[in-house]
């Protein structure tokens, strides 16, 4: 699911994050050395239940923001990274022989993903990417493998199609904001080695945590806790009339 989205031949993309509070989007550019610049970004507040539990629930409404949101990031580009909610994802590292072709693999990886998937192959997207060698033995290998009901994929691919985008990249949330953790790991003291760094993010309605070790994701952890619900204790405490969060209107430009 995750491919080389910063590889200098991919075509120029954006992220487009939809959240529950949200679409947020991004634009990156390499600026040498494996640094990258913050070329644009916007945030554009999606109405109370637009998403609910990370299922786009009013496509239409999702989709007018995303162009509303477009329109303001004001880029060239039409190709889009997006990711699924990570809690919408199956994933599971398994192990196969290191003498597997591309073809035996794929068959290895459908038999295996049968037994850890609760629905039909044909109602899910599968996708695996080998990892590296298995730590314990040198003839076999570790892959990992993703699964996820099609419609999470395909409601993102439409709003983006609707909304004239094309999608390109479709990650897991988790594996892109470990992929872009990876970039600031690499900036730290000895590049981050056997070093580790936790990422929080406090979202609207969840906090994830997750600690990664040497490119490796070592622990992670779902709270529903976020943002909304410490607004409603302060509004209930303090009885302050304080502005739903949808409306947080955070917007800045760079470049
Ligand atoms: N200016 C601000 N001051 C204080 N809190 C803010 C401000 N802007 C946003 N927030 C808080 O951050 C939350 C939105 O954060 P974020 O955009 O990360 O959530 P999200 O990605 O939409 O949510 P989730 O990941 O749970 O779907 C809001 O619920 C609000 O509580
Ligand atoms: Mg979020």
């Amino acid at each position: 699911m995750q491919l080389d989205i910063f590889s200098p031949k991919a075509p120029p993309l954006f992220g487009l994050d939809i959240s529950s509070s949200s679409v947020k989007m991004l634009e990156i550019v390499e600026v040498g050395k494996g640094a990258y610049r913050v070329e644009r970004y916007v945030i554009e507040p999606l109405p109370r239940d637009a998403t609910v539990d990370g299922n786009i629930s009013n496509l239409e409404t999702v989709v007018e923001t995303v162009k509303r949101g477009y329109k303001r990031l004001g880029t060239r580009s039409k190709h889009v990274a997006m990711a699924v909610p990570t809690g919408a994802v199956i994933t599971k590292k398994i192990i196969v022989p290191a003498s597997l072709r591309e073809h035996e693999l794929e068959i290895q990886v459908e038999s295996e993903a049968n037994q850890y998937i609760p629905f039909a192959l044909e109602e899910v997207n599968l996708d695996f990417q080998i990892v590296g060698p298995s730590p314990t033995s040198a003839d076999e290998q570790e892959v990992m493998i993703a699964a996820t009901r099609k419609e999470k994929v395909e409601d993102r691919v439409a709003v983006a199609e609707s909304a004239g985008l094309k999608a390109a990249v479709m990650d897991i949330e988790a594996f892109a904001q470990q992929a872009a953790l990876g970039l600031v790991i690499k900036q730290l003291p000895g590049a981050g080695k056997d070093m580790n760094v936790a990422i929080v993010d406090i979202g609207a309605n969840v906090m994830n945590v997750s600690v990664m070790r040497n490119d490796q994701s070592i622990y992670t952890r779902e709270q529903a806790f976020g943002g909304n619900q410490l607004t409603q204790d302060i509004v209930a405490r303090y009885g302050m009339s304080v502005e739903p969060a949808t409306r947080w209107r955070a917007t800045s430009r760079y470049g």
